[in-house]
């Protein structure tokens, strides 16, 4: 079977904490090894052709979380924007950030203004981050800011309002740590990525993971609503 490598790939980071509590460890242990794994992934990424990255890093449910792991986060994303620029700018790398940027601190605010600012012109690879994100909230945003512009509401204005406007449709989604929901990730863009699920833990994720799903991914008969029969290829005429 021929590999076929995904334009767009988009992942559920899930399952940070019970690494970390696997192993007696704080949860923030988990992120900080999480960030280790994304930043394997996204260079793997780059590597094998993949043009689209984008990653569920913070919910707009994920408030809810205790105060200290929500501040450990923020303090990690922080961090992580100081530390990691220079790389994603040797490797080509382009680093958006997706979501509701209003509930951000000023600081964190400039860090991902300057991370986008200096990696604007890459090409190699797309990278979205999705911090403080939530499906329902980019399509209420978008809808809010046709309306705001009195512009018709019809699927081509929307899709073109959405904060992935960008970028195409994920071809695949992956969720690791063992959940099989949407937790409110990519709820339009999604309608046809091929769906992934793994056990393996997001800090676990490695290259051989990567490169196993797309395997499976490559597997995959992507119909758009077609029968299987038209997707194949035309008969040979009789020579
Ligand atoms: C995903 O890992 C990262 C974030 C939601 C920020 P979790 O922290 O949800 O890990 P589990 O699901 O508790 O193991
Ligand atoms: C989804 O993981 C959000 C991120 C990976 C950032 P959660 O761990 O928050 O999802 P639920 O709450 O288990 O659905
Ligand atoms: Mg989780």
């Amino acid at each position: 079977m021929a590999i076929v490598i995904p334009h767009h790939i988009a992942i559920v980071m899930d399952g940070n904490g019970r690494w970390a509590t696997k192993r007696f460890l704080p949860r923030v242990a988990g992120h900080k090894k999480g960030v280790d794994a994304l930043r394997a992934c996204v260079r793997h990424c780059g590597e094998i052709g993949v043009k689209v990255l984008t990653v569920f890093a913070f919910s707009s449910e994920n408030w809810n979380r205790p105060a200290e792991e929500v501040s450990g986060l923020m303090d990690l994303l922080a961090m992580a924007l100081g530390r990691e620029v220079p790389a994603l700018q040797a490797e080509g790398v382009s680093i958006r950030f997706i979501g509701n940027r209003s509930a951000l601190s000023e600081k964190v605010r400039a860090g991902l203004e300057s991370a986008e600012a200096m990696t604007a012109t890459n090409t190699k690879l797309i990278f979205n981050v999705c911090f403080n994100y939530g499906g329902r909230w980019d399509i209420a945003q978008a809808a809010a800011k046709l309306a705001a512009q009195g512009e018709p509401i019809t699927e081509a204005t929307l899709d073109r309002a959405m904060a992935l406007a960008h970028v195409p449709d994920p071809d695949l989604l992956i969720r690791t740590g063992g959940e099989q929901r949407i937790s409110n990730f990519l709820l339009w863009q999604a309608a046809y990525s091929e769906l992934y699920f793994t056990g393996k833990l997001w800090p676990d994720f490695d290259e051989a993971a990567l490169d196993e799903a797309i395997a499976d991914y490559s597997g995959r008969e992507r119909r758009f609503g077609r029968t299987s029969e038209q997707l194949a290829p035309p008969p040979r005429k009789a020579a």
